[in-house]
Formats: structure tokens, sequence, C-alpha cells
């Protein structure tokens, strides 16, 4: 790997102890819950490995910014660790009004894509923000699944939570894309991270998307996929 290494900080900006509360959620934020319990499971299920999907891209935006960066880079960077940090705090505030707090019940390696996150976050910045990059855009097509579904069962919770958390990821996508170098080396780690990402896709996604989206079910299972 070639390129400016990154180097690793201890920034750990969410691990607190377990169960001790971050944020003080507002309860009038959200409309009243959804109450189909097989939903809410894996719908909470999900919401969870998004939460750690948020923690570990902030890691690695904190990361990144520890290291010799340009200074457009900085900029963007910091904007989107401020954005990504409220989402995570947003998520786990759902969570734990749902009666689940993903610091307690849940863990990094249930975010599926953490290897890769490791593995990009070790090589060069050009690297670790390909990988960045496209965890953005795979991010922005699953947040508008969940949307679909949460349209569809009507749970306004969320969909108001979101609403707001794709348009930022739809932003930091584009942002990050029109930032990177277009050489060979960054254009192999973009298609290497997607194509790893895209392997290990979480088994809790897999069963919202089975249970709540058959669309998506009968292309997975159809011909000429
Ligand atoms: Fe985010
Ligand atoms: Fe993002």
């Amino acid at each position: 790997m070639g390129g400016t290494n990154v180097r690793s900080t201890d920034v750990r900006p969410l691990q607190a102890a377990p169960g001790a509360p971050i944020t003080h959620e507002n309860p009038q934020r959200y409309p009243p819950p959804v109450t189909d319990p097989a939903y809410l499971q894996r719908m909470n299920d999900v919401l969870a490995v998004n939460y750690y999907g948020e923690v570990l891209t902030l890691e690695l935006l904190a990361r990144l910014l520890a290291s010799p960066l340009a200074a457009r880079h900085r900029t963007l960077l910091t904007r989107q660790l401020l954005d990504e940090n409220r989402h995570a705090h947003a998520v786990r505030a759902l969570l734990r009004s749902r009666g689940r707090d993903p610091v307690v019940d849940d863990r990094e390696t249930d975010f599926t894509f953490h290897g890769v996150f490791q593995d990009f976050g070790q090589g060069s910045v050009e690297e670790a923000l390909a990988c960045v990059a496209e965890n953005e855009r795979l991010s922005s097509r699953n947040f508008s699944q969940i949307l679909r579904i949460a349209d569809a069962v009507d749970d306004p919770q969320v969909r108001s939570l979101y609403r707001e958390i794709l348009a930022d990821e739809i932003n930091h996508s584009n942002a990050l894309m029109a930032v990177l170098p277009d050489d060979p080396a960054v254009i192999e780690a973009r298609r290497d991270a997607r194509t790893r990402m895209e392997r290990s896709m979480s088994p809790r996604y897999l069963a919202l998307y089975a249970a709540h989206h058959p669309d998506w079910l009968a292309r997975q299972q159809g011909p000429g996929r």
C-alpha cells in the first residue's frame, strides 16, 4: 500500500461504560412506535448494526484527521465526523427508546464491515478515504431500503430518523467521490472495498429484507442475478 500511512490514535469517542447514557434524549422527539414485535426485532437488529457502522466510520475519520491531510480534506472530513457523531447518538437514542441499548446489547463485530474498515484504516489516506466513500454509497442504498420498509409498515420513528441520515450520507458520498484522486491505486481500492462489503452483508439486513422487502428477495433468487 503506497502513500502516507494513517496514524493510529486512541480516539474511541463512543466506548462508554456499558449502560452509561451518552445522550439524554427528548422523549418527544419521535412519534409513537409501531407495535409489531417481529418487525421491531428485525428493524432494531439492523439499527444496532447501523449504530456501529456510524461509530466505526467516525473512528476512521478521526484517525484520518490525525494524519497529514490537505486542508480541503480536513474541512470535509471534520464536517462528516460531526454528522456521523450525530447519527450514532440519534440511532442509539431511538434504540434506547425501544428498550435496547447497542452499547450493552450488541457488539462492534455485529457490523460486518468492521474487518474491511480495520484493513483500510491501516493503509494510505487515499485508501481509507476510498473505503469510507464506498461505504457511504452502499449505506445510502441500504438506508433507502430501510425507508421503503418503514413506509410500508408505517414506522414513523425510523422514517423520521432515516430521512435525516440518508440526506447526510448522500452528501458524504458525493463529497468524498469528488475529492478522491482518479488514479489506478484508488480505483482499485474502491473496487476492493466495494466487493468486500457487498460480500459481507449483515445477516440482520438479509433477515429484514427477506421479511419486509419481497421485491428485493425476488431479485436475489431470480434468474440473471
Ligand atoms: Fe452516518
Ligand atoms: Fe456518512
